[in-house]
């Protein structure tokens, strides 16, 4: 569990050199939630709009590990834009915003971190049902 509950850019730790760079999250570094699991998004169509969903309880965090991406996070009234364009931030999401990634440049991969293993009925793939469930 995240004592967060806004969602925000975070500074990876990153540990850079003439030979490149290193960003570690462990633990409580960045920000305490145990990561239970690790996916990511990779291959990107043209113009494809990954996400629109919400979670339940997810705590999740969003790192664009190559490339770029938008995400737009919407809590029922107001919508947020990030754009992710460094391995060495990441975005913290969360429980409770209706998610999209978007315009993925070619190439990029989004990996997620995320505080629960996969579980459907964690999930609200429908945003009517989504406005219902803030209230
Ligand atoms: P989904 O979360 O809907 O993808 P996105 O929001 O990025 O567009 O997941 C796509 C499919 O993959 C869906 O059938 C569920 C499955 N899936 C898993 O089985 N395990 C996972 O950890 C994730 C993230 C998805």
């Amino acid at each position: 569990m995240s004592n967060r509950t806004k969602p925000g850019i975070v500074q990876i730790p990153t540990i850079s050199n003439e030979l490149g760079n290193i960003s570690i999250v462990e633990k409580i570094n960045p920000f305490p939630f145990q990561i239970k699991r690790v996916y990511y998004i990779h291959g990107v169509s043209k113009g494809a709009v990954r996400g629109s969903h919400a979670h339940k309880n997810l705590n999740q965090l969003i790192i664009a590990v190559s490339g770029q991406f938008v995400v737009r996070l919407h809590d029922g009234v107001n919508e947020q834009k990030f754009s992710l364009d460094s391995p060495a931030k990441g975005l913290f999401v969360p429980p409770g915003y209706w998610r999209t990634l978007e315009e993925f440049t070619l190439g990029s991969a989004a990996m997620v971190l995320a505080s629960a293993e996969y579980d459907e009925t964690d999930y609200i793939r429908d945003y009517e049902e989504f406005l219902q469930w803030k209230k």
